[in-house]
Parts: C-alpha cells; sequence; structure tokens
C-alpha cells in the first residue's frame, strides 16, 4: 500500500507527459481518426483480400487501345520520372520513409500499400510497382473518402483500393457491365463516381503530410471554377484528343462514350520526351513515338489555354503603359496549376521604337537560365512554418504568394515605356512562355537522382541540357506614341 502511494506522484506525472506529447503529436487545427488511416500521411486504404494487384501488362492482353493509350501516359511514368525519383530521395533523407509513404501512395499506390516500395530507387520492383498509376489503381478504386478526410476535402490518396473479392478481380467501370464483362477473367461492377472527377481528386489535390495545407490543389481549383458547374470534368479533358478537348473547352458539351482516350495528358511535355529518349535507347522505337505523340500534344494544350490581349494607354496624349492582358481561355483550373511552386508561367516583352532601338525590355532567361528578379510570373512561392522560401512538398505549409490565373479569368499587367522624342510608334513583342522548372531547380533534382537510375545508360542525360521552354502564345502589336 505503501509504496502504491509513493508511485502515484511519478504515475500522475508520467500520465500527465504522455496526454502532452499526444496532444502536441495531434495537429492543431485538423483531429481525425489516424487509426483510420494505416499508411497515414497518405490517406489511401486497402482492402486487402486474396486477389493481388494484376499489372497492366495483363489488361492489355484483352484491352489493348487503353493499355497503348496508357502506355504512353505520364501516369505510366508517375513513378520511375527521375524529376520525382531525385525529389524523393531529398524527402526520404529529410523525413523519413514513413513520412515519403505519402509521396509513394499517389505517384505508386499498389508499390507502397504492399510495401514493396521502401524508399527512392526502382532497383528490384515488380511491374507492378514500376507501372505507377496504372489500370488497376483506378479500376479497383471502390469507394472515396473525402469526407472522412482532415480537411473534408479530397487529398493526399483519399480513396479505398479493392481490386477482387472471393478470389476473383472485380473491376469497376461507370457503365452497365455487358454481358461477356471480363471475358472470365474479372468481374464488372458499376460506380456512379466514376464518370465524376473524385476518381482524379485524391490524387490531384496534394496537402502538406501534417499542417494539411493544400500546396497543389488542382481539384480544388477546378471545383470552384465555370466547368465544374457546368459538369465538365478532368476526364472531359484529359481523357480525350485535341480535338474533341477543344469542343468541350469552348461549348462545355460532353464527350461520347466512344470518344474517351487514356491518355492524361497534360502540360509536362519535358517528361513525354525524356520517357520517349529512354524508350528510344532500349529500342522500342514505337513506344518512343507514341511517348512523342503525347509530347505534341501536351505542347499543343499549353498552346489552346492562353489568350494575350496587348492595349496602349495614353495619358495627357502620349503613350504611357501597355497593358497586358493573360487570360485562361481553357484550362478547367488555375493557370497554370499543381506545382505552382515549381512549374514556371511569365511574360516576356521586348518593345522597339523604329529604328528597332529597344525601349523596353523584361522577362528574358539569362545566360544561366534563370529567370530575372523583375520578371512578372504566374506561380506560387511556398514558404515553411519558419517563414522561409522553399520548394519542398514536406516543408511548404503556406505560400508567401501565389498568383495564378482561375479558369476563364485574367489578370493584367502594366508595363511602362518612355519612347524617346521624335519616335512616333512603337512595336511591342509579348510572349507567354511556360518551362517545368527553373533550370537550377531542375538540376539540383537530377542530381538527387538514386544511385541505382543511370541518367545516361537510360536516358541519354551527360549533363542537364537547358530545360526547353514553350512559346504558349505570342503577339505583336504597334501602338502610335501619341494619339
Ligand atoms: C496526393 C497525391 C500526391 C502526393 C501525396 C504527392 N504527389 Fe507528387 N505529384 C502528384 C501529381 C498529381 C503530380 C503531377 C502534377 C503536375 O504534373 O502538374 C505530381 C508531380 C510531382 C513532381 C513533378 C514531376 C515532374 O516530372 O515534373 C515531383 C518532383 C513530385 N510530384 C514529388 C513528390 C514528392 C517528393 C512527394 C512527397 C513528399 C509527392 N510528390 C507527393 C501527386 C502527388
Ligand atoms: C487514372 C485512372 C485510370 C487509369 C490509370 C486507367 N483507367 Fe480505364 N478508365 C478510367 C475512366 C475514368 C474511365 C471512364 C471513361 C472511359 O470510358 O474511358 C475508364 C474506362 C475504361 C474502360 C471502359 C471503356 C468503355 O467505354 O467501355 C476500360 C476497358 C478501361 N478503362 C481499361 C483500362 C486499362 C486496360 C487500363 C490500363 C492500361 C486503364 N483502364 C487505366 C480511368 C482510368
Ligand atoms: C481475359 C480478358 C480480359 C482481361 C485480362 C481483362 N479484361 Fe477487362 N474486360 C474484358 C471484357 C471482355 C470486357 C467487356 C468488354 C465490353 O463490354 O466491351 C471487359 C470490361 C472491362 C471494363 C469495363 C467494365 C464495364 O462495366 O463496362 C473495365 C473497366 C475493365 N475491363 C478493366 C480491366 C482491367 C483494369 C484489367 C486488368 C486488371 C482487365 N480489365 C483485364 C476482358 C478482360
Ligand atoms: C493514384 C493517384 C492518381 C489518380 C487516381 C489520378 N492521377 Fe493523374 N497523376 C498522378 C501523378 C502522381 C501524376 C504525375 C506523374 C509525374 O509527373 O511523375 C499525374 C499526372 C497527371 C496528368 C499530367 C500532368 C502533366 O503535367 O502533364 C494529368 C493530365 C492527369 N494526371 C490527369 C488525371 C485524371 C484526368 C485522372 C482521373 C481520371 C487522374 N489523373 C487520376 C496521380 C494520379
Ligand atoms: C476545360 C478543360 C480542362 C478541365 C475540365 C481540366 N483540365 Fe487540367 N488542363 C487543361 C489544360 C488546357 C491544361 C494545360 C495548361 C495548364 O498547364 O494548366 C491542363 C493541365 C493540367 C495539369 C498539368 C499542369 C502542369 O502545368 O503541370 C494537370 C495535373 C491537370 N490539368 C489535371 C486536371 C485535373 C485533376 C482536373 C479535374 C479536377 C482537370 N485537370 C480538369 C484543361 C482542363
Amino acid at each position: 500500500m505503501k509504496s502504491y502511494s509513493k508511485l502515484l506522484p511519478i504515475l500522475s506525472l508520467v500520465i500527465l507527459f504522455a496526454l502532452q506529447v499526444s496532444a502536441a503529436a495531434e495537429p492543431a487545427v485538423f483531429s481525425f481518426d489516424k487509426a483510420q488511416y494505416t499508411y497515414y500521411p497518405s490517406l489511401i486504404q486497402w482492402d486487402k483480400s486474396d486477389v493481388p494487384f494484376t499489372p497492366p501488362q495483363t489488361c492489355g492482353g484483352c484491352h489493348p487501345r487503353q493499355y497503348n493509350e496508357w502506355k504512353g501516359s505520364v501516369h505510366n511514368m508517375a513513378l520511375i520520372d527521375p524529376i520525382y525519383q531525385g525529389e524523393l530521395n531529398k524527402a526520404g533523407k529529410a523525413v523519413g520513409h514513413t513520412i515519403t509513404r505519402q509521396c509513394e501512395g499517389c505517384h505508386s499506390p499498389a508499390g507502397m500499400v504492399t510495401g514493396e516500395i521502401k524508399g527512392a530507387g526502382l532497383k528490384g520492383l515488380s511491374e507492378m510497382a514500376l507501372a505507377g498509376v496504372s489500370c488497376d489503381i483506378c479500376h479497383s478504386i471502390s469507394a472515396v473518402t473525402h469526407l472522412q478526410t482532415p480537411t473534408h476535402e479530397p487529398e493526399n490518396g483519399s480513396m479505398f483500393l479493392s481490386p477482387g473479392k472471393d478470389g476473383k478481380p472485380v473491376k469497376r467501370a461507370p457503365y452497365k457491365p455487358s454481358e461477356n464483362c471480363g471475358g472470365g477473367f474479372h468481374q464488372c461492377e458499376q460506380t456512379s463516381f466514376k464518370l465524376k472527377s473524385e476518381i482524379c481528386a485524391s490524387c490531384h489535390n496534394v496537402y502538406h503530410f501534417d499542417a494539411h495545407f493544400p500546396i497543389e490543389a488542382t481539384q480544388n481549383e477546378w471545383k470552384a471554377g465555370a466547368y465544374a458547374q457546368a459538369d465538365i470534368l478532368c476526364q472531359d479533358c484529359h481523357m480525350v484528343d485535341t480535338k474533341t478537348f477543344l469542343e468541350v473547352a469552348d461549348t462545355f458539351r460532353k464527350p461520347k462514350r466512344e470518344e474517351y482516350r487514356h491518355y492524361f495528358n497534360g502540360a509536362n511535355y519535358l517528361l513525354s520526351y525524356l520517357g520517349a529518349e529512354a524508350a528510344k535507347i532500349s529500342g522500342d522505337s514505337r513506344l518512343a513515338k507514341n511517348l512523342m505523340a503525347q509530347y505534341d500534344m501536351a505542347i499543343e494544350r499549353l498552346k489552346s489555354s492562353a489568350d494575350l490581349e496587348v492595349t496602349p494607354v495614353y495619358r495627357n496624349g502620349a503613350l504611357a503603359e501597355i497593358k497586358v492582358r493573360t487570360r485562361n481561355i481553357r484550362a478547367g483550373h488555375n493557370l497554370p496549376t499543381s506545382l505552382t511552386n515549381i512549374r514556371q508561367m511569365w511574360l516576356e516583352v521586348v518593345a522597339r521604337d523604329e529604328n528597332g532601338k529597344v525601349v523596353l525590355s523584361t522577362g528574358q532567361v539569362k545566360g544561366d537560365g534563370t529567370l530575372p528578379d523583375d520578371v512578372r510570373i504566374f506561380n506560387s512561392d511556398g514558404m515553411g512554418s519558419d517563414f522561409h522560401f522553399s520548394v519542398h512538398p514536406w516543408v511548404i505549409t503556406s505560400f508567401s504568394r501565389h498568383d495564378t490565373i482561375p479558369p476563364k479569368g485574367h489578370k493584367d499587367v502594366y508595363y511602362g515605356v518612355n519612347p524617346g522624342i521624335g519616335t512616333k510608334s512603337i512595336s511591342v513583342e509579348v510572349k507567354l512562355r511556360y518551362r517545368q522548372a527553373d533550370q537550377k531547380i531542375a538540376e539540383a533534382l537530377l542530381a538527387a537522382v538514386p544511385k541505382d537510375i543511370d541518367l545516361k545508360a537510360v536516358y541519354g542525360l551527360e549533363n542537364v541540357p537547358t530545360l526547353p521552354v514553350v512559346d504558349m502564345v505570342v503577339s505583336n502589336s504597334i501602338f502610335k506614341t501619341a494619339n
């Protein structure tokens, strides 16, 4: 009895301490049931049964068209992508594998839930893990768990994967199954949400693993925009060819069932290009052609997504400013979207007098591949909890600047001009330019690629070449210096 009473104060101290620790571990803003999410911070859930995941090659045997389309897509490259592998390697070193399960849950869900992927690198991984976002991820999604997430929004893979039941694969699609559906290999189940953007949503909203800050918020942007209101979904622009996409974006018409394609084509022409180089080196010219077709498609999409309107502004009869209005005319979300703190979309402006003398110049890429400080760029700057700038998703808990253009919206920029005396008119060239990343960031990420990926042997990369820039829109005009 005596010894108990001695222990009591110590015991209560221990309890108090434990309570404090658990209070500290609980995120301040969001409380939720962590026990529900076995793979936290990935919010993916796996209904493990005796039915394993099926690699895409097997599905391709009976669905060759979908297989070939998907094979040329960046979803196929989501795990092997060297830029991803470089950043994942950095993440692993900074925060450890328990936290990087968040990344893996979106870039290779099957590889993560089965425990096969243990960090950066590709050595020894199965075909299923290497296939990234493959057939048996999307077609095994049996439910989405948005309402139970910390933010009550889709984020960090908030979905259920159920590849099958009672020893038989079950594949889900938005259509009523035909009689021979599955060809004896799988059963078919009709789902309603597959035609909604929910199937894309949980991976296309990336939140900070602990603070649940939306770093990439394509789904949120779409939901708040004009297309969502008109029931135009991610699939309606990204799972169709360019011609259909243009019609959908302009007229808000829904694609017909036979128009859907498994391209998942967006803006990442750089990744398609790298994939094509790797395919050429490995001797697969068919795949290289397939990837280059996606490369062309991504550039077409970028070029058709924006519009520039350049107008002169006169004060007291003299040309004082040039107004540049940049419009997002066909992207279903903000422009640019997703990794807005990495992607670069900026204005380059050059104005000349009649003699060709430059009277205004801004936004030119510098000799070392970086952009000048005064550039007008549409993107965001990430900030950590120490209020310092960062590009890393495990650090960013807010943005210190966020300047992207909403769907069907615009942003205006004014440039002061002072043409010399005697100048009657000036010619103005404005370009809206895009690239995947700043030159230095690309170099840093590729330098961090894990040792088992030989960039020279696989991609033919000896050093990082100057990143290609796409001119999304080019506008030329001539303005009188007096009105
Ligand atoms: C919720 C799902 C999700 C999570 C979690 C996630 N990503 Fe991603 N990641 C994406 C999507 C979607 C894209 C494509 C965005 C785009 O192309 O604009 C992407 C793109 C990237 C890219 C750019 C690839 C390229 O070729 O330009 C890198 C690098 C990357 N992710 C690294 C990471 C790392 C490291 C983590 C973990 C700290 C992580 N991601 C967590 C979904 C996710
Ligand atoms: C990122 C998610 C995603 C991935 C990956 C994916 N699909 Fe699909 N799939 C969809 C969606 C959404 C639909 C509905 C739109 C449509 O009809 O194409 C669909 C439809 C289908 C259909 C039904 C087509 C019809 O009209 O009856 C088949 C068959 C199919 N997919 C097979 C595959 C195969 C095989 C793969 C892998 C090579 C694959 N899918 C990869 C999302 C995906
Ligand atoms: C042995 C052949 C075979 C294999 C292997 C196969 N399927 Fe199918 N699948 C079929 C047939 C046949 C249909 C019905 C086709 C139709 O209705 O046009 C079908 C239909 C589908 C549908 C549409 C379901 C619906 O309700 O309309 C999806 C989605 C699908 N398969 C996905 C997959 C995925 C993912 C894999 C790999 C995990 C796969 N299939 C492997 C034969 C196969
Ligand atoms: C399991 C997670 C997951 C799901 C589900 C998913 N995606 Fe993705 N998606 C990714 C990742 C990861 C990437 C980036 C791959 C990379 O760049 O390394 C990506 C890339 C893309 C891109 C290319 C982006 C670019 O920069 O070119 C498009 C477009 C896209 N997804 C559309 C969709 C659509 C449409 C759906 C729904 C039908 C969907 N995704 C469902 C994870 C997912
Ligand atoms: C009205 C057509 C339209 C709809 C709807 C749409 N997109 Fe896009 N998306 C585009 C266009 C055009 C681009 C290329 C310009 C850009 O980068 O934003 C693009 C680019 C992207 C990119 C690549 C961004 C980058 O710069 O790396 C991703 C990822 C993406 N979309 C995902 C989605 C997802 C997820 C949805 C649904 C929540 C969706 N899109 C809805 C038209 C659309």
